[in-house]
């Protein structure tokens, strides 16, 4: 723990952590537990390195921690060369979809597209980018044109689904780069985005006859899994977190078409013919387990999911395409708040605001007011504790015992045990505009401004 943490990161931590959200950056510094899901997620990204695929659904409660891990996930992959995409769900984003929520769930992904150069997203430009150098280097080694050599890599990519066009748009990229044609490389990056809306736009700017839709989905994260790896990247991660929102669809046709299409990635990722490509999914227990709606109803998911019967009374299994979150423990919470506290003084122990003891009064507190939940579901918690911290760096000379008392705590519910809207069977078609079948806009979208709104955080401590 004598690492010292950069002012940008120690800041960036603790604005999330005191919004409510996970931080992203700098979460090593705050991680605890996971060692053993860590590893096995480690050992998805070596497959996908080499080649192969991986598919997981990570399941935890309500606040257990799965878009933390599901961040973990993705720095580590980041950081052995995978290409990361990732996107939270949404009524509005979904895996199949008919009136364009599965191309916007696309486009989304595709704005997070990161890698280790550009962590923070938008890195479609600078991947085909590396593509075309690479192809330049190899032109110049092997004493052929990048012509040539552009057109034997993307020949690969014609022979699968959608490949054709995908490759085209690839060549006028190549144009636009030889010719110092900045419009047509622009625009090239915007098709693979899916950021054209029409067939006819994409023609009159590309010449290409297709566009990302919903329709090709799935085919496009093949296609693109493959080019990162002509670019000089070991693969593609996918990483789609909220995925209680396909259990929360109304629509039972609409759900159904949903779940199908996970069983069609689970299908090519246990038969390998998903190359370079692995996904993660991040989701409730209900959103598995459910067996009226969440993917349990779904007979061929079920069975190619149920859990190793062997793995149960505390013995675990991490092979499995299931991989279930344990709760954070009240050490795993001690550990977190001795983080909290070296992130706060900046990695520095000789300015940490509080003491041991303070550590574990607060963890008494909580226990009181909230019971287990406060490190089982330690969102406000965490949040609460970075406060307590603020106050305390502000106004030097403050007591800690008496402030610890004051924090005010209310447990999280889940906004996920709302009621649903009851099926609406065939009535009307989910084909339509996408309305039909929406919940609850905004709900259980893990947003951060849900929490940011309520930003007085302050007003709960009384000097
Ligand atoms: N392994 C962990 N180490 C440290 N903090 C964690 C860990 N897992 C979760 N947290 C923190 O707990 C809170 C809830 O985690 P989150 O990932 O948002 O839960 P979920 O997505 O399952 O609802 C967040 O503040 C997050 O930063
Ligand atoms: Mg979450």
């Amino acid at each position: 723990m004598g690492t010292t943490i950069r002012p940008r990161e120690r800041d960036a931590i603790l604005q999330a952590l005191r919004a409510g959200v996970v931080p992203r950056v700098g979460q090593q510094h705050v991680q605890v537990g996971r060692a053993e899901e860590v590893k096995a997620l480690l050992s998805d990204v070596h497959r996908i390195a080499d080649g192969g695929s991986a598919f997981r659904l990570a399941i935890g409660e309500y606040g257990s921690g799965k878009t933390f891990f599901l961040n973990l996930v993705r720095s580590i992959a980041m950081e052995r060369k995978l290409v990361t995409v990732h996107a939270d769900l949404s009524p509005d984003r979904r895996l199949h979809a008919t009136g364009g929520q599965a191309r916007s769930l696309y486009a989304e992904l595709m704005r997070n597209i990161a890698t280790r150069a550009k962590p923070d997203g938008g890195a479609m430009g600078s991947i085909v980018e590396r593509f075309i150098t690479a192809a330049l280097t190899e032109a110049r080694e092997t004493g052929t044109t990048p012509d040539a050599v552009i057109r034997t890599r993307l020949a690969s990519l014609s022979e699968l689904t959608g490949g054709y066009d995908f490759a085209e748009v690839i060549g006028a990229y190549w144009r636009g780069h030889d010719t110092g044609n900045e419009q047509l490389k622009s625009d090239a990056v915007r098709w693979l985005r899916g950021e054209f809306s029409t067939r006819t736009d994409a023609r009159a700017a590309l010449g290409v006859r297709t566009i990302v839709d919903d329709a090709n989905f799935y085919d496009q994260l093949k296609l693109l899994a493959r080019f990162v790896v002509m670019a000089g990247f070991g693969g593609l991660l996918v990483c789609l977190d909220e995925m209680v929102n396909l259990y929360k669809l109304a629509n039972t046709q609409a759900r159904n078409a949903n779940y199908e299409q996970i069983l069609r990635i689970l299908n090519d990722s246990l038969q390998g013919t998903a190359a370079h490509l692995g996904f993660i999914l991040g989701g409730t227990p209900d959103f598995l387990l459910d067996t009226r709606r969440g993917l349990y109803s779904y007979a061929a998911l079920q069975s190619r999911l149920a859990e190793n019967t062997y793995a149960t009374g505390g013995l675990v299994d991490y092979s499995g395409p299931v991989l279930r979150l344990a709760n954070l423990t009240p050490e795993d919470f001690y550990l977190l708040l001795t983080r909290l506290r070296h992130v706060f003084a900046g990695g520095d122990a000789n300015a940490y605001l509080v003491p041991d003891d303070a550590l574990t009064a607060f963890m008494t507190h909580c226990s009181s007011r909230i019971g287990d939940a406060y490190f089982r579901t330690p969102r406000t918690t965490i949040k609460e504790f970075v406060n307590l911290l603020a106050v305390l760096e502000q106004n030097p000379g403050t007591d800690w015992a008496p402030l610890v008392g004051t924090v005010n705590l209310v447990a999280e519910s889940n906004p996920d045990l709302a009621p649903l809207a009851e099926e609406d069977g065939s009535a009307r078609p989910y084909a339509t505009d996408g309305s039909a079948d929406r919940t609850e806009p905004g709900v259980g979208s893990n947003s951060a401004s849900a929490s940011s709104l309520e930003d007085d955080d302050l007003a709960t401590f009384r000097l």
